[in-house]
């Protein structure tokens, strides 16, 4: 029999483990074990607490998502106010801000100041309690809401990685954070990001689906908080990064510098460009660095933040209506310029959607000339009531395309004459543009339009799709304009054509041969990559990986109904449809045959459980002859079984081996089937999806 002393001791070391890991991949970026290791270990996990369901706790790695979808969020007094910060745009008001602090301070006392990046995000407040294991643990996470109260979105809070949501005892005691030895609650403010990276791939997958594209990693991160659905929360890779440790809504620690220390033994995500110097000149030098760094951060910062280290200081500075005289925020000036909108152009991308393009007057934007920016849409145009000959003023985010904010007017700025008009036909083909009733964009409907097919070659060649190195841009230009590619298969042809590839211009003998490996090396890609690749409207990379695991092979996509599709997690009405429409058009079926001969991966490993003992529980008992109590459930539960630990008369079957005991008997009494090893073996193979 399993003590179940020894399952509880099992489920410790687990979490212990998972929360190493976590700490290692998320908080230090410094993983020691692969995803794969990563994820036998959590499976462990969630197998050991599916079977004893009593000893799941809150904290454990398995509950990051286990909250229902919220009907709204709740409203809590915050301990003390979320303040905001007053700005200082040049060293002259920095230079008045700290004369402010030393006059409001006796002459005696040395001024430290602690310098930190200005996170572009939005702030967060994290409540910890203690428990009976002697640590502490989450149990609330607060947006600012309005300064004084803020809503409850401890659900969603719970699914950021870097949010510990426990800290042991020890971590408590190495971190100063005991209280005469006990641990006692705290709470942690910080700032909630989202990096570069998953902003673009939200993004991605929001056009995919059809849906607008937040304007920046902040909007996305603000409204990535506030969804009620938990699930998309977790797949969006927040970052949280603390910043102030307080009690009873009072600071921690004697200085802020000890509170960043605390809060990084506490096992919490800290930046690690922070500086405490003794005068404004390290300041202003930190200051020039930060802005420097700015460039190669993956996540957005919009200045530095100044903070006397002192808190006690800080206490005798107090605050002046809705800032801290203690602190200042020094804001990067924006990456923003004005020129002249010489004209627009229309860009027709895979799906045949249109956007239009400022043709801009080179301008000179911290670093970078710009000369296009993004107008997105029809509607935006007018909006901005932009004029071709206007003066606009156009603004670059990190790692955001251009855009134009504004249309400046002035004497020096006179507006232009040429009102913007968006065309009814598509400047690539000349075929009808088309306006969906309710959607915003215009489209190219023209299946065959050389527009949409460049798209489509270069997004299946891209990284994250096909990811065939050397085929970009200008080489996918090439190829077109040479006649050797005409469709997407006919990347595949390209061998036995190397001597028309090496006439092209500025192709040698390596970089072709090293083309067409890459190409050859493509056709290993997994399924969904394959189904991403094929640029089915609403099918991201996401929504194509559901898909690939939940069917296991491409014709078993392309054979399923509405019905079928929509079983798919996430995958609604409108996705199903459009991936019916797909596959019934001819020219998709000559593709799909056509990548079919050329050797692409068509199978998938399927992962997803099988249907055949779907709704069926059953109980294992006693030793049996080959297989392990863990295979025999991992197989069942793969079959799509229940595996549970008591006999009911909603048993389907008891599966004994040898010195089964009380179960079987119990069976029997109900009249519960009961199998051997064969037996469960054979319900197995009819199990088997064929
Ligand atoms: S300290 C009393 N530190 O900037 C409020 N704020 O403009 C003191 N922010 O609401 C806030 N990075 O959302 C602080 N390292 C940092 C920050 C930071 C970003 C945000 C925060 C705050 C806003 C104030």
């Amino acid at each position: 029999m399993e003590s179940r002393a020894r399952v509880t001791h099992q489920i410790e070391v687990l979490r212990q483990q998972l929360r190493h890991h976590e700490h290692l991949y998320y908080v230090l970026d410094q993983p020691e074990i692969s995803d794969a290791q990563y994820d036998t270990l959590m499976n462990e996990l969630k197998q050991l607490e599916a079977q004893h369901p009593e000893l799941i706790t809150p904290d454990s790695p398995t509950q990051r998502v286990g909250g229902k979808p919220a009907d709204g969020f709740g409203k809590v007094a915050h301990s003390r106010p979320m303040l905001s910060l007053d700005n200082a745009y040049n060293a002259d008001e920095l230079r008045a801000w700290e004369q402010r602090v030393r006059d409001a301070l006796p002459s005696t006392e040395t001024v430290r100041f602690e310098c930190e990046l200005k996170l572009d995000g939005l702030s967060l407040a994290l409540h910890y309690e203690p428990t009976a294991q002697g640590g502490v643990q989450l149990v609330r996470g607060l947006t600012r809401g309005d300064g004084t109260v803020g809503e409850d979105v401890t659900t969603n809070v719970r699914t950021i990685r870097s949010v510990p949501l426990s800290v042991s005892h020890s971590q408590l005691s190495l971190a100063g954070l005991l209280l005469q030895g006990a641990a006692a609650a705290f709470e942690v403010r910080g700032e909630v990001v989202l990096p570069y990276a998953a902003f673009r791939k939200m993004n991605e997958e929001r056009e995919a689906q059809g849906l607008a594209a937040a304007a920046n990693p902040r909007n996305a991160a603000a409204g990535t908080l506030r969804t009620l659905e938990p699930n998309v929360v977790a797949q969006r890779r927040l970052e949280f990064y603390a910043y102030f440790l307080l009690r009873e809504g009072e600071m921690l620690q004697p200085l802020q510098t000890q509170a960043l220390e605390s809060l990084r033994e506490a096992g919490f995500r800290v930046n690690t460009h922070t500086r405490t110097v003794a005068s404004l000149d390290e300041v202003l030098r930190f200051l020039d660095e930060a802005e420097a760094l700015r460039e190669t951060l993956g996540y957005e910062i919009d200045g530095v933040v100044i903070k006397v280290d002192d808190t006690a200081q800080q206490r005798r500075l107090g605050f002046t209506g809705k800032a801290p005289r203690w602190a200042i925020a020094y804001k990067f000036a924006a990456r923003a310029g004005v020129t002249q909108l010489q004209g627009v152009s229309f860009q027709v991308g895979r799906t045949g959607k249109v956007t239009p393009v400022a043709e801009l007057m080179p301008v000179l934007i911290s670093g970078t000339t710009v000369t296009r920016a993004t107008l997105h849409n029809a509607d935006e145009i007018a909006r901005l009531g932009v004029k071709i000959g206007d003066f606009v003023q156009v603004e670059r985010g990190g790692d955001v395309i251009p855009k134009i904010v504004g249309v400046v007017q002035d004497a020096t700025h006179p507006r232009g004459a040429t009102e913007v008009v968006f065309p009814k036909v598509c400047a690539e083909c000349g075929g009808h543009l088309v306006k969906v009733e309710g959607e915003v964009d215009w489209r190219c409907v023209n299946a065959s339009c050389p527009a949409r097919i460049r798209e489509e070659l270069l997004h299946f060649a891209s990284r994250g799709v096909m990811n065939v190195e050397g085929l970009g841009d200008v080489m996918v230009g090439q190829l077109l304009a040479a006649g050797l590619v005409k469709t997407i298969p006919d990347l595949y042809q390209l061998k036995i054509r190397k001597a028309e590839l090496l006439a092209l211009e500025r192709v040698g003998e390596k970089s072709a041969q090293a083309l067409l490996d890459e190409i050859e090396r493509s056709k290993q890609a997994p399924l969904a990559r394959v189904l991403y690749g094929m640029g089915i409207r609403f099918v991201g990379e996401r929504t194509a990986q559901l898909l690939a695991e939940h069917f296991g092979s491409l014709d078993a996509i392309i054979r399923a109904s509405t019905e079928e599709l929509e079983a798919v997690q996430e995958v609604g009405p409108r996705v199903a449809g459009a991936i019916v429409e797909f596959f019934a058009e001819a020219k998709n079926q000559q593709l799909v045959e056509a990548l079919r001969e050329a050797g692409l991966n068509f199978t998938a490993e399927k992962k997803v459980r099988g249907t055949a003992l779907a709704g069926l529980t059953l109980v294992l008992t006693g030793t049996l002859p080959t297989l392990t109590r863990e295979d025999a459930k991992a197989m069942i539960e793969a079959a799509g079984g229940k595996v549970s630990g008591s006999v009911s008369k909603k048993t389907s079957y008891v599966v004994a081996g040898e010195e089964a005991g009380s179960k079987l008997e119990k069976a029997q009494a109900l009249g519960v089937p009961v199998l051997d090893e064969a037996g469960l073996q054979e319900l197995l193979q009819r199990a088997q999806p064929q």
